[in-house]
């Protein structure tokens, strides 16, 4: 294995229009070390899941992007996602706030989204060159509308976080987290992601291309897919084929 621990390289910026988007350029541009990582206070155009867009406020959020070389094959990405989630969700519970991982790797409190994660790969055959992990997370933001079903770490722990500070610290657990994948504690990862997802193993409203139903989360799958009890039967899906409806 050549895989090689984060070293601390970490570029600030004031503004970008994502930091995926500047992570991608720099990789193509030249060869940084495995854990570089890019901090901005103010995005203009950031990226969300589902090719959304992710708003966020400066000083009021984290917005991030860390450059790894996972010894990866692609079928095996979505441990990317695991690892990110459970490095968040960390880093959350030492703010005293105790966020769940809404698959697959929103981080949620009472079903309100605090934080989210885009990964996007740089495949060469069948493995992974190289990865970005962006890291989204509402920090001191005290309101949000109704509908958005969204919150911050302030509405949770009562004084909210500095987003440099948070910055270290997921970077510090995403090093830590991505080292056991890399050392093969892939039960260990799996354990700790299952204990903190959300409604696993409780009945919930779906909708697939069907449409609406009652179903139960039973894990994922040893390709990342959603296993779903639907009517008795398990069904697999992927991030589009399926959404949770909030009630
Ligand atoms: C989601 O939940 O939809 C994913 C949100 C990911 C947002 C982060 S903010 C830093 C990084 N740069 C981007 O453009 N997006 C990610």
């Amino acid at each position: 294995m050549n895989y090689k621990r984060f070293e601390p390289e970490f570029i600030q910026l004031s503004v970008v229009d994502s930091t995926n988007n500047y992570a991608a350029n720099l990789i193509k541009a030249t060869k940084v070390a495995n854990g570089t990582a890019i901090l901005t206070d103010i995005q203009s155009s950031g990226k969300g899941q589902r090719g959304n867009s992710w708003q966020s406020v400066s000083g009021e959020s984290l917005t991030m992007s860390v450059i790894v070389y996972p010894e990866l094959s692609g079928d095996q990405a979505y441990f990317l996602y695991i690892v990110s989630a459970l490095a968040v969700r960390k880093t959350l519970e030492d703010l005293k706030v105790d966020a769940q991982i809404k698959w697959p790797n929103d981080l949620v409190v009472d079903g309100e989204k605090i934080g989210g994660i885009l990964i996007e790969n740089q495949v060469a055959g069948q493995y992974i060159k190289s990865a970005i992990i962006g890291i989204g997370v509402n920090l001191n933001q005290a309101d949000f509308p109704d509908d958005l079903k969204a919150s911050s770490v302030k509405l949770h722990n009562g004084t909210g976080a500095e987003p440099l500070d948070v910055f270290y610290q997921v970077h510090r657990y995403l090093d830590f987290y991505l080292d056991h994948l890399m050392n093969g504690r892939t039960e260990l990862l799996l354990n700790h992601y299952y204990r903190h997802l959300y409604l696993l193993d409780v009945v919930a409203t779906f909708k697939d291309r069907e449409g609406l139903f009652k179903g139960v989360i039973k894990g994922i799958d040893q390709r990342g897919l959603l296993k779903i009890d639907k009517n008795g039967k398990l069904v697999k899906y992927d991030l589009k084929e399926i959404s949770l409806i909030q009630e």
